[in-house]
Formats: structure tokens, sequence, C-alpha cells
């Protein structure tokens, strides 16, 4: 398996929109392997392919204490969803830096995995905010839209001064 480079705010590619995925190969099956390496490298807990400048609708995910549930969804449809919820979201695009996003807070997903196969579930909690944060990836939005531009320019400057600090 690959370490895959993930592209970092404010990379123009983060705004590409992801087409859906037709073929069901070895190549995809790689893609989707590599991709929860680098997850798991990281590390986080969701990565959507757009963050590894892939155009296609694929995202991985393990919100599991042990790191050891990968899930991977592809063409991930939201049948239907209901309340809200406030959770505290990170992005692995965004290193060293959070902020408080309202999500819906109960979701009905529809998703196909590696080999084509669909599927449905209901879920709630971090794992719906997690597939719904990893799936607006796909449409080339970032958590950070949903901020305020106070709210999202001081997160902004943070995010530069950890930068500085990495560097
Ligand atoms: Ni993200």
């Amino acid at each position: 398996m690959a370490k895959l480079d993930i592209l970092e705010f404010p990379d123009p590619r983060l705004r590409l929109v992801a087409q859906p995925v037709e073929t069901f190969d070895a190549d995809l099956k790689r893609l989707a392997d590599d991709m929860l390496a680098t997850m798991y490298d990281a590390p986080g807990i969701g990565l959507a392919a757009t963050q590894v400048d892939v155009q296609k609708r694929l995202l991985v995910l393990d919100i599991s204490e042990t790191h050891d549930d990968p899930q991977v969804f592809i063409n991930p449809e939201i049948l239907e969803s209901r309340g809200t919820e406030v959770c505290q979201e990170g992005c692995l695009s965004f290193p060293g830096v959070y902020a408080d996003v309202e999500r819906r807070d109960w979701i009905r997903v529809k998703a196909q995995d590696v080999t084509g196969k669909a599927f449905e579930f209901e879920t709630d909690g971090l794992l719906a905010v997690c597939i719904q944060h990893e799936m607006d990836h796909l449409v080339g939005k970032v958590f950070v839209d949903y901020l305020s531009p106070l709210k999202r320019s001081l997160l902004l400057r943070k995010l530069e001064k950890q930068r500085r600090h990495a560097g």
C-alpha cells in the first residue's frame, strides 16, 4: 500500500467536484487501500478521494477507537436525514485546527462497496457527521465554508500560524 499526498487548504483542487465511480476494478481497490493507509498514517478518521487529488466519489472512514474498522463508501448518497447536532470537526486538509459545525444528526445512506455491491444503512452521531463531512469534499466543499466570515478568518490565521511552527 502506498501513502498518498493529502492536499491542504487553500489548494484549489479541493474545490473540484468528483465524478461517479463506474468501474469497480483492481485500480479502484488499490486506491481505497492507499487512501485507508494514508488516513491511518496521518492519523485521521476520514478521507475523501478529492483530498488526494482523485476526482472520484469515494471516501474512507474508521471511527473505531481501535483503528481496525475500515469502511469504504463509493457513490454515497444521503436518502433521508433528521435533526441537527453541533460537533467539533477537524480535517486532514486543515492540520491542527478545529471548529464547531452543525450537521444532520441522523441519516440514511446508500453506497457501494469496492466490488460495486450496493448497500443501505442508517446511522447517527459521529459516523453520520463524518460521512457528511467527507461527502462535502466530493462536491468541493470544506468544513470552514460553514463558519461565519469572522470565525473563518480567525481559524485560517491559526492554520497559517500552525504551518509556520511546523515549517
Ligand atoms: Ni476533511
